[in-house]
This record gives C-alpha cells, sequence and structure tokens, in this order.
C-alpha cells in the first residue's frame, strides 16, 4: 500500500512516499526566500511550493525504484496553514490522484503532528497529547488513533510563535526556536526573572504574548542572551509540560504524546520525560528531524485512516482552509 504524501502547509515544501507506516524515500526543503523578511511571506511560499514541489516528488518516486503509476494513495495537507500554500500540494494530490486512478485524501495538518507518531507500539489509551508548533499550541485528550477532543489550546500567540519572537528579538535570526533552545544551554535560567503565564497547570490553555513585553525589558536592561535564552526556554517548556502532565493525571491516560516543532525542545522532551517516569504513563515523542513539518506525518495519517477504515477517500471538492474550527481532531481535514 504506497501513499504519496505532500506537505506545503507553509513554508516547508515537503514529499514522503511510505508503505503503510514505514518511509521509503523523504525530502523537506527549507524555504530560505523568507530569510530577512521577518517572518513567511504567503505569496512567496506558493511560488516556491510550485516551483520545488515536482522535481522534489520525481526525487522520491525514482529514489523508491517506482513510479507514479504503482502510487494507491495521494495524500496531502488540507489545513490549517497558509492557503495559498496549501492549494499548490491539495491540487498537485487530486491531479496525480485523478491521473493514476488512485484514492485522493485530504489530511488535517494539526492531526498529521501527532499521526507521525503512529502506529507506536501497544499505546494504550486514554493519551493526552500536546501539539505545540509555530501556528498552534493546544492539549488534546485521545481516545483513540481516531478520536481526539480538543482540552484547551493558546488564548494568544503559539508557543513556536513565542520562541521565534524571543530568538528574534535576541539575534537568532528566523525561525529562531532550535537556536534559541542551543544557546540556552549556556545560560542560567535564574539569572533573568520572566512571568509564568497562565500559571496554574490546572488549566488547560496558555498565554505567551504578554512574555514578548518581560523579554524586551531584560533585553533592554542589558540581560544576556543566553541568560534570557536559559529563562525563557525553562518558563516555557515548563509551563507546557506542567500542563500536559497536569491533564494526563486529570483524566488518567496511560500514555502522554508530544508533537510540532516545538516538541523538539530539549527541556520540554526532559521534562515530559521526568514527570512520564515517575507517574509511570508511557511518553511517545517524535523523533527530533519529523517534529517540524515534513511529509511523512502527513503520510502516516493518510496510512492510519486506511488502517481504521480500508474505503476511506476524500472528496475531490474538498479544499484549503485557514483555521480550524470545532473540539474534534480528526486526521482526515475539516475547516
Ligand atoms: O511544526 P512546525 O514545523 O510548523 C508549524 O506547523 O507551525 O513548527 C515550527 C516551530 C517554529 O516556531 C520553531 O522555532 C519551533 O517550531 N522549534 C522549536 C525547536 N525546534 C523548532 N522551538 C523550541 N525548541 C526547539 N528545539
Ligand atoms: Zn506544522
Amino acid at each position: 500500500m504506497l501513499v504519496l504524501a505532500v506537505e506545503t502547509s507553509c513554508d516547508d515544501t515537503a514529499a514522503a512516499l511510505l508503505d503503510g507506516p514505514d518511509v521509503l524515500s523523504e525530502r523537506v526543503s527549507r524555504q530560505t526566500v523568507h530569510d530577512g523578511l521577518g517572518g513567511v511571506v504567503p505569496e512567496l511560499a506558493s511560488r516556491m511550493h510550485l516551483e520545488v514541489l515536482p522535481g522534489m516528488v520525481d526525487s522520491i518516486v525514482s529514489e523508491a525504484g517506482t513510479t507514479l503509476a504503482g502510487v494507491d494513495t495521494f495524500a496531502a495537507s488540507a489545513g490549517p496553514g497558509l492557503v495559498g500554500a496549501l492549494l499548490v500540494g491539495l491540487s498537485w494530490a487530486k491531479a496525480a490522484a485523478f491521473a493514476a486512478g488512485a484514492r485522493f485524501l485530504a489530511i488535517n495538518h494539526i492531526a498529521s503532528h501527532l499521526m507521525v507518531l503512529w502506529p507506536g507500539e501497544d499505546v494504550r489509551f486514554p493519551a493526552v497529547a500536546l501539539i505545540a508548533s509555530g501556528g498552534h499550541t493546544a492539549l488534546f485528550l485521545m481516545r483513540s488513533w481516531m478520536d481526539a477532543e480538543l482540552l484547551g489550546a493558546t488564548r494568544d500567540d503559539a508557543a513556536g510563535e513565542a520562541f521565534d519572537k524571543t530568538a528574534k528579538m535576541i539575534g537568532l535570526g528566523y525561525p529562531g526556536g532550535a537556536a534559541l533552545d542551543r544557546l540556552a544551554d549556556s545560560g542560567d535560567p535564574r539569572a533573568v526573572r520572566l512571568p509564568v503565564p497562565l500559571g496554574d497547570p490546572g488549566i488547560p490553555e496558555f498565554s505567551f504574548s504578554g512574555l514578548k513585553t518581560a523579554v524586551r525589558l531584560e533585553w533592554e536592561r542589558g540581560a544576556a542572551a543566553e541568560d534570557i535564552a536559559a529563562s525563557f526556554r525553562s518558563v516555557v517548556a515548563g509551563t507546557l509540560a506542567a500542563k500536559t502532565l497536569e491533564q494526563a493525571s486529570a483524566h488518567g491516560a496511560l500514555t502522554v504524546m508530544a508533537a510540532g516543532g516545538v516538541s523538539a525542545n530539549s527541556s520540554l522532551r526532559a521534562a515530559l520525560a521526568d514527570g512520564c517516569g515517575s507517574s509511570g504513563r508511557r511518553l511517545l515523542l517524535p523523533e527530533p528531524g519529523l517534529a517540524t513539518d515534513n511529509a511523512v506525518m502527513v503520510g502516516r495519517a493518510a496510512a492510519a485512516v486506511l488502517h481504521h477504515d480500508p474505503d476511506a477517500r476524500s472528496s475531490m471538492s474538498a479544499n484549503a482552509f485557514a483555521r480550524m474550527s470545532g473540539r474534534r481532531l480528526h486526521p482526515l481535514a475539516a475547516g
């Protein structure tokens, strides 16, 4: 069962070929065209996807020693994300499926961050899952791989966005979450005091926008970049981990999962491992290379859907969408 998956929701162009959950070949190309522009420029992102995607697909298909005619299912992220950027991958997958007489699946980007962990090994439910990326930060209660219910989300900035804004302020470029994580290793988290927003671990919601002002004041006061980085990482990773672990205990979760770009963060990983170790919960984290946007996650989401429902398919009129609505998260896209 060959799945060809593409992901073009933001500024990474990605394609992957999977046989069930197993990756045969994959590529991710980060767009550098936005560097120095202070953020992702949507029109430039769409144009770069158009330029890069066809050649990337050719490479992964020939690397796996097959052709597009051998693909059973074409899957693409449909949202949430930048609509113009999403349309490039989505339209490509629809056209390829139509031409090959194959199945087409429109995949939810947020759910797919989590589905990169599928099938795991002997995963027991219920599980509490944290999704923390550049665009989203939310906690879900999962009763199965196909049933996730929103517990709470950020009230303002996403955790990755907060990492990126702080990184930019202290001169680490964009997106600077990973660079900040590295710099923090050489700083002292106690040298700079930052507020812990919505600190009560019992509230399954986050708020990171207030940290910006506190960081700016410390930066203007002359605090060292590595100390700001260490304190910021400690506050944000500590809050994410505390709230995830608190929800896991409140809902009797047997498993804890984290996914999305910020789940690559070393402090967050350590704090979740600590908490799960002492409470006897199983912890599932993506390999760091599969935490940020990639197409393996889209392919695994598609493979998981087909594992649970071999007749599943999406309509050729499935559209791209910018935001998610509703409290249920399913790998098949819904705006
Ligand atoms: O999941 P992702 O690739 O894109 C979205 O769907 O948004 O996440 C990207 C985000 C960026 O904000 C990036 O700075 C952050 O993940 N990130 C990190 C780390 N690696 C990536 N944040 C903190 N620590 C890291 N090690
Ligand atoms: Zn993402």
